[in-house]
């Protein structure tokens, strides 16, 4: 067993040395179509479109795609969609201690030397159990057996399929998954959908994503992994290539965990593999019965997973970092959730060291040191709850890790992956701007993704116009305004919501197409009484809403600007609006 472990991890360890060579391909090398020359970004023809992720997001565009003629391929590393909610009790892999580099921390691509290629894997082959191998593969979502939404149903849903009508606020994960489920259904875009079969491949993995030399199209590696039926565990592995004109990626945003650097804390993880883990590979509270638990982090994975285990852990801490600014509204909501009896310790700055008998003698016996200089013990689990890295390793032409941050002031450097906290590059469409074939969507709110698949689909079928290159680097916010970082019903997410709408309709008035609405008037204020009572009292009000009714569109940037500058000042949270808004 032991053997086995440290073969994997040599193994895993051969091809990150790999991936860390293939990660210094310079951003200038990378093949990109000349910029337009007149005011607008000119398309060759699109036909054949990738979709990279089944969750929500990949889901409305692959269907919004389709529904406009492209020749569209769907591919989840998963078996079936469902994306975030599609919850099991199987693990994924345990993280690193510390982080792997951005480039790979999500998983380790593997792309033979030659494609295409198919093997037959049997159990144990190169010291690497088949269970691990397809774990590794489509890593279960890091969703756990009781968890709710922390958003209300009106934003938490998808087109033309509906919740039932008593359906309560804070839905189930299994009623999501059968909500998305339903959705993949309705458009044929479910694992069993036979007529689908041309369009979607799950438990494929994309590995690479990068643009064909005379940069015209985009070549995907592909790795599929399947159990074979009645073969004792074995598993076929297949490997090829697609080309297509365009590409959307709609991959998780939580497929992997951070780890922060603390001293000591690897080799505590190394004597304590089973009782340090991170809270992607939480699933359920009884595991936890009669235990001394320490969750590290003070957002919502910690609160929620210690209001979930509080009837039966036989004591629990949790460690929180001290910041001078303001907590989000988002960090003061979790913070007010935790259950009363938790003990709240400061940061932890130090793990003591092991010596050689320190795994015999168990977790409990070793002591931590606290920032304040405190020293204490005891605990049976740690959990840390300390969020996620943006890692895209099949964009690995398409990184630069050196940028640390995101509110560096130069703004015109084109990698899309930095230091995993965000996506940039992108214009507020979600087209990667120096070459907008290449696009991402919105994690949240789903409801955002409707308006998003629909401009994809229109600039692709040359039914809406982009600026050219240079307008869109013109009009870049910058990092800190990333497109995929707007939150529930902030000023920010109303703005660019308005923006979606007008930009639609006015494509549809010139060149045809069908009008859309905004997000319904009658949810405004669904959406206001559930923030006040599921999130914080005095949250949000309509006039998040209104406000940009009142403000003319050349205005809308100058008002977000002038809250992140305020933002900046420490007077209040640039994404949720200043104190007397709430
Ligand atoms: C614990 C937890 C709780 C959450 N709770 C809420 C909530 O209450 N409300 C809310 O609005 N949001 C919540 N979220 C956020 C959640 O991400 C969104 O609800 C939603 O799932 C985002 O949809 P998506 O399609 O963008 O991404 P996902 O649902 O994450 O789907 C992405 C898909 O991409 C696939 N993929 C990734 N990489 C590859 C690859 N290389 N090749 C092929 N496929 C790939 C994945 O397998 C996955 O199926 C939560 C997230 C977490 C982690
Ligand atoms: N539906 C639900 O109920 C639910 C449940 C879980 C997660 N989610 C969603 O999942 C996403 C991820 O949430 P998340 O909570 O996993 O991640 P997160 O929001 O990124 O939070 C990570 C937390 O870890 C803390 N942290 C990092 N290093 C630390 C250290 N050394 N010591 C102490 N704390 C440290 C951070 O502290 P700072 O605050 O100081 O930076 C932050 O509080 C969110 O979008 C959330 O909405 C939803």
């Amino acid at each position: 067993m032991r053997l086995q472990s440290l073969l994997t991890i040599f193994c895993l360890g051969v091809v990150e040395v790999i991936a860390s060579r293939q990660a210094q391909t310079p951003l200038a090398s990378v093949p990109q179509p000349p910029p337009s020359s007149g005011p607008y970004t000119e398309f060759l023809p699109i036909r054949r479109v990738a979709v990279i992720g089944a969750g929500p997001s990949g889901l409305q565009s692959a269907a919004a795609l389709l529904e406009h003629g492209f020749e569209v391929r769907l591919f989840d590393r998963r078996p079936k969609p469902g994306g975030n909610w599609f919850y099991t009790s199987v693990t994924p892999p345990p993280a690193a201690f510390p982080d792997r580099p951005i480039e790979f921390s999500a998983y380790t691509p593997d792309i033979p030397d030659v494609v295409p290629k198919i093997h037959i894997y049997e159990d144990g082959e190169d010291g690497i159990s088949n269970e691990w191998r397809l774990r590794e593969h489509w890593n279960p979502s890091p969703v756990w057996n009781d968890l709710h939404t922390n958003s209300a149903p009106v934003f938490t849903s998808l087109p033309d399929v509906k919740y039932p009508p008593d359906a309560e606020w804070a839905l189930s994960h299994q009623h999501i998954l059968r909500h998305v489920r339903q959705f993949a259904s309705y458009k044929g875009l479910n694992s069993n959908d036979e007529e689908s079969g041309n369009v979607t491949s799950y438990s494929t993995r994309v590995e690479r994503l990068r643009k064909s030399p005379d940069g015209k199209t985009w070549r995907l590696h592909l790795r599929k992994l399947e159990q074979l039926p009645y073969s004792s565990g074995r598993i076929r592995a297949e490997w090829w290539t697609e080309d297509f004109d365009a590409v959307v990626v709609s991959a998780a945003r939580f497929d992997a965990p951070h780890i922060p650097r603390i001293e000591g804390l690897a080799a505590w993880a190394r004597a304590f593999p089973r009782q340090i883990y991170h809270s992607f590979q939480y699933r359920e509270p009884e595991a936890l019965r009669g235990k001394n638990v320490l969750i590290v982090g003070g957002s919502i994975s910690a609160s929620e997973i210690a209001r979930a285990v509080a009837p039966y852990v036989k004591a629990f801490s949790i460690s929180l970092r001290y910041h001078e600014t303001y907590p989000s509204s988002f960090k003061r909501r979790s913070i007010n959730r935790l259950p009363a009896n938790i003990t709240k310790i400061p940061e932890v700055s130090a793990f003591s060291k092991l010596d050689a008998h320190s795994a015999d003698r168990g977790l409990s016996s070793a002591s931590l040191t606290l920032l304040n200089g405190s020293v204490i013990g005891g605990f049976d689990e740690i959990i840390f709850a300390t969020g996620y890295l943006r890692s895209h390793p099949f964009l690995v032409d398409f990184h630069n890790s050196s940028i640390i941050g995101r509110d560096e002031p130069e703004v015109k450097v084109a990698p899309i992956i930095t230091d995993g906290t965000h996506l940039r590059s992108l214009h507020w469409t979600g087209h990667y701007i120096n070459d907008p074939t290449l696009a991402f969507t919105n994690v949240r709110p789903w409801t955002l993704g409707r308006y998003q698949s629909l401009g994809f689909a229109k600039t692709w079928s040359g039914k809406a116009r982009l600026p050219s290159q240079e307008q869109m680097w013109a009009e870049y916010p910058g990092a800190k305004s990333s497109v995929t970082s707007h939150a529930f019903g902030s000023l920010a997410e109303e703005a660019q919501n308005r923006q979606w709408v007008a930009w639609l309709n006015n494509a549809s008035l010139e060149f045809g197409g069908r009008l859309v609405s905004p997000w319904p008037i009658e949810y405004r204020e669904a959406f206001v009484y559930y923030a006040n009572t599921a999130w914080e009292a005095g949250y949000t009000t309509s006039r998040n809403f209104t406000e940009y009714e009142n403000t003319p569109r050349d205005q809308w940037r100058a008002e977000t600007i002038a809250r992140i500058a305020l933002a900046d000042e420490g007077a209040c949270d640039w994404e949720w609006g200043c104190e007397e808004d709430w």
